[in-house]
């Protein structure tokens, strides 16, 4: 509490020295800024339903509506000085222009599946840009291409493509909720990565509001700043309204199963040997391993489960071969595997059965965990002894909440260069790892005991897996790894120690496009990319 008011107080005497008015201003801040935003939209009819502040009722219901993790959703948890929903472009615009004009962080939030919830939490005053009413979805089967609004959900982008089209798809992430602009900000993966790469790979235009409020679309944006976009992370160069993308090609008929081996059932060389086969595998095959520990074993004993969860773009017979001559060791059979559409798969990797395909359009469908996760890419399969090792820890994690989920690599992903667009993990990766931890109660001392073992988890996998750096995947966002100093100084030096794990030396490029398109660093947060400093 006292750090608290010290932070306000030291804010307002910074703001002092720039003009007495704002100081003013934050203390009567809504009606100004609702003021601001009428000036510098350009459709202002419903200008007063966009601006919400702790004295509206609704503004709990609104702010907490899309934080998925559980951690951040408490009272203590810094809350913004305004959300604005905007309903237009201009408004947008306006909110840019007016956040500027009175000294407020803006933090842009579009599915808030941020692991660490930089999209709704800041320590200095702030402003939410909540896209969640920019979320049209406009189609063209024809010229197999989508517009998206960054507030539409891949849940919602999967259906409206499936309501046109039977033989369309795109390869974005695999849980429904998540938020477009958010992921395809980071590059997005799901279950056809394999065949078509990320979702950014798959993205050929899109319009972004930058720093001084400018509408930008590719032209005008540059090819440098398109790039930098296309997975730089989001919350860094601008609010990214929209994104046009290349629909793929799916077959009418795929085919799904999930096997779970135990360690008992041979688990262990399993796993060994799927790292061995995976990036070899056709690229119409996707198949992850899920491994947690429980109490499966022979009479209530601990043991680990190895859920190997599938799907092959084809029908069962071709899986079956597949299956067959590459993975023999698997024993799938034919009971094991059931054929559906691809939107149906859709609905199976997110945990549905029976459902109607409209549960791809409820942005609260999935459950909330108090949670902690990290991200690590494997180069060299692991030896038996090392798999040995990880289990002894997860046996150690006694609430049996952890997990990890391997998904390999290769096909399409090794094709696409590393400098390509900001995502770097691409050729030479076996297989990228998961690491998660979550529980269902909120108490302090709980969630120190599970961040500590995830934390001493990963530095157990440290020799066995990528090095120098140990690079990560910025969509699972993990400030353990490094952050820019918020208070002002985000010096390069700072910055590049998380910044070459996410982006290796692409990071130096989004350093000089950042440079060239917000050198005041007006979008930030705890890992956006920082501008050179002069
Ligand atoms: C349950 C769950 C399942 C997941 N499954 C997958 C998966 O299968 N594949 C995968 O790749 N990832 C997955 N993720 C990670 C997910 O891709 C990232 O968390 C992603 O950043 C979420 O986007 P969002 O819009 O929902 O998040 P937000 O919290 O709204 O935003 C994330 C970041 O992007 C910024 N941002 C948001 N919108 C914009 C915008 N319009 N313009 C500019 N910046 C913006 C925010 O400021 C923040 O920094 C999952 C996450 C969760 C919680
Ligand atoms: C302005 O916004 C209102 C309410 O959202 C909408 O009905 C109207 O069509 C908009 N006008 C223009 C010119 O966009
Ligand atoms: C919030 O409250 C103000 C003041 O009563 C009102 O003008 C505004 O319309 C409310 N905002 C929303 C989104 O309803
Ligand atoms: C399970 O428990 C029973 C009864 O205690 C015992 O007879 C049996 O040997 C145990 N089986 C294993 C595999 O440990
Ligand atoms: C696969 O099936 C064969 C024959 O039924 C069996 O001998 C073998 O142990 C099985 N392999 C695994 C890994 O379960
Ligand atoms: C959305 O999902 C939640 C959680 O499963 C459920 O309670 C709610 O009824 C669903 N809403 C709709 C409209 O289906």
């Amino acid at each position: 509490m006292k750090m608290q008011s010290f932070t306000m107080h030291h804010h307002l005497a910074f703001l002092l020295l720039f003009s007495a008015p704002l100081v003013a201003f934050v203390m009567s801040t809504p009606e100004n800024f609702q003021q601001c935003l009428s000036l510098h939209s350009e459709n202002t009819t419903a200008i007063s339903k966009l601006v919400y502040t702790p004295i509206n009722s609704s503004y709990s219901s609104v702010l907490d509506i899309t934080i998925q993790n559980l951690r951040f959703l408490t009272p203590s948890a810094p809350k913004p000085l305004l959300i604005v929903t905007p309903l237009h472009v201009s408004h947008v615009q306006a909110a840019i222009t007016c956040s500027r004009r009175y000294g407020l962080q803006m933090r842009i939030r579009s599915g808030g599946h941020d692991y660490e919830g930089l999209s709704y939490l800041s320590k200095v005053p702030f402003v939410i840009m909540d896209m969640v009413n920019l979320r049209s979805i406009a189609v063209d089967v024809e010229d197999e291409t989508a517009w998206v609004q960054s507030g539409a959900t891949v849940g919602e982008l999967y259906y409206r493509i499936a309501e046109k089209s039977k033989t369309l798809g795109f390869p974005a992430g695999v849980c429904p909720t998540v938020g477009v602009g958010g992921h395809f900000s980071g590059g997005g993966y799901g279950t056809m990565l394999r065949k078509y790469g990320l979702a950014v790979d798959n993205v050929i235009d899109a319009q972004l509001v930058n720093a001084q409020g400018r509408l930008l679309d590719r032209e005008s944006m540059g090819e440098d700043l398109f790039w930098a976009i296309r997975g730089g992370g989001g919350g860094s160069f601008g609010v990214v309204v929209s994104w046009k993308v290349k629909l793929v090609p799916v077959p009418s008929t795929v085919t799904v199963f999930t096997l779970l081996r135990t360690l008992e059932q041979h688990a262990t060389k399993l796993v060994h040997q799927w790292q061995l086969i995976g990036n070899e595998l056709p690229n119409d095959l996707f198949m992850r391993v899920i491994l947690q520990s429980s109490n499966s074993g022979p009479n209530g004993t601990r043991t680990m489960e190895a859920s190997f969860n599938t799907l092959y773009l084809g029908g069962v017979d071709a899986l079956l071969e597949v299956t067959r001559s590459s993975f023999p060791e698997l024993n799938v059979t034919r009971q094991d595997c059931t054929e559906m559409s691809w939107i149906e798969s859709i609905l199976y990797f997110a945990g549905f059965s029976g459902e109607p395909l409209e549960v791809l359009l409820n942005r609260s469908s999935n459950t909330k965990l108090y949670f902690k996760h990290k991200s690590d890419y494997v180069k060299e399969p692991i030896p038996k002894s090392g798999l040995e090792g990880m289990w002894e820890r997860f046996f150690e994690e006694d609430v049996g909440v952890a997990q990890m989920i391997w998904n390999h690599y290769g096909g399409r992903m090794s094709e696409i260069s590393e400098s390509a667009l900001p995502f770097p993990h691409r050729a030479g990766v076996l297989y990228k790892i998961q690491h998660l931890t979550s529980w269902t109660d909120g108490g302090d001392e709980v969630a120190s005991k599970h961040v500590s073992w995830i934390r001493s988890f990963y530095s157990y996998m440290a020799p066995y897996v990528s090095k120098s750096p140990r690079e990560a995947y910025i969509n699972y966002r993990d400030l353990d790894i490094g952050t820019n100093n918020v208070k002002g100084d985000t010096g390069y030096k700072q910055a590049s120690a998380w910044g070459k794990k996410y982006f290796k030396n692409n990071f130096d490029r989004l350093v000089r496009v950042k440079t060239a398109v917000d050198r005041g660093n007006f979008f930030r947060h705890e890992q956006s990319i920082p501008p050179f400093s002069f």
